[in-house]
């Protein structure tokens, strides 16, 4: 695993490898143990040219924990403002001795253009951990959910997980889609508008209601989805209020699940709108803890493509 750039075709062995590793590092990631030597010497450079609170602030830590120097990069005081394109900038910041570059972009396809461009300019030290890609994949959300839910439910065996609302402009939701057909869980559902789910999903391994009660039932496992105001056109948005009454997670909602169901968001969330604040903070809300564990799924991805150098993209 030279690069990640998305979990879908990522062998179930790599994906229990990664989490593995994760569970190796929580002492450091907590800081029982202060850090690690494993990137030592080694400079990451974080190139978010979409906002992010979590994801950017995750890896920051996740580096240090490493050992590694850490380039946040400001974009928008970049020369990129001055017309300078993507791969330019990749070459620049290469040519300062990058070993990895975390790129966030609002451009699907973008770290994977990144990635072919460094190893066709043979420049194959180098990594690229994908941070999200507009509506295409967030491989190190996906992974960070999957180690949430093994946390809580042990294993993927006996599992019904439900995925909430906008999938169609969701990366997360694709990542954790690909992640939980992979590791074998037996019911994956999507809930949500006809408006708001892209066409495939049945042939992704899912079943599709959209009648949130319906597809509540019996659930071990909800991840609800952020509406992606930024993503849409104003004929698909619908308004807080109507969207709300119909895949807003409630108490009463959350009640349709089994007992000791959890509730996953990826953030930020939006109050009222896709989550209840009562669920949001409730005692099933496993929310801070995904962003917790998010430090040790980082130090994992990092410290794994790191040891490899010339392997699969
Ligand atoms: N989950 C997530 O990607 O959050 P941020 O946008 O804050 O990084």
């Amino acid at each position: 695993l030279q690069h990640l750039l998305t979990i879908e075709g990522l062998p179930k062995s790599i994906i229990y490898h990664i989490l593995d590793t994760a569970s190796s590092f929580v002492s450091i990631s907590d800081r029982e143990v202060k850090k690690v030597p494993l990137l030592r010497g080694k400079s990451v450079f974080n190139l978010f040219f979409e906002n992010s609170t979590r994801t950017r602030t995750t890896f920051e830590i996740a580096s240090k924990r490493l050992s590694a120097d850490v380039i946040n990069l400001n974009i928008a005081a970049s020369s990129t403002s001055k017309g300078e394109s993507l791969l330019d900038t990749i070459d620049n910041l290469a040519a300062m001795h990058a070993d990895m570059f975390v790129v966030r972009h609002a451009t699907s396809g973008a770290p994977f253009l990144i990635a072919k461009h460094l190893n066709d300019t043979r420049q194959h030290h180098v990594h690229v951990v994908n941070a999200g890609d507009g509506r295409h994949a967030h491989p190190t959300q996906g992974l960070l959910d999957m180690y949430t839910i093994r946390h809580y439910k042990k294993d993927f065996n006996n599992l019904t997980v439900a995925i909430v609302g906008d999938v169609l402009h969701s990366r997360v939701a694709r990542s954790d889609i690909h992640a939980l057909t992979t590791l074998g869980v037996p019911e994956v559902r999507v809930i949500g508008p006809r408006t708001l789910l892209p066409g495939g999903l049945e042939q992704m391994g899912v079943r599709v209601f959209h009648d949130m009660n319906e597809g509540l039932k019996g659930v071990d496992v909800i991840i609800m989805l952020r509406l992606q105001n930024e993503r849409m056109s104003g004929a698909l948005l619908p308004s807080a209020q109507e969207y709300f009454k119909s895949y807003g997670l409630t108490p009463e909602r959350l009640e349709l699940a089994k007992p000791d169901a959890i509730v996953m968001h990826p953030g930020p969330m939006n109050r009222g709108v896709e989550i209840d604040s009562a669920v949001a903070d409730g005692p099933q809300a496993v929310i801070l803890p995904q962003v917790t564990f998010g430090i040790a799924v980082r130090m994992a991805v990092m410290s794994i493509v790191a040891g490899n150098s010339g392997g699969d993209a």
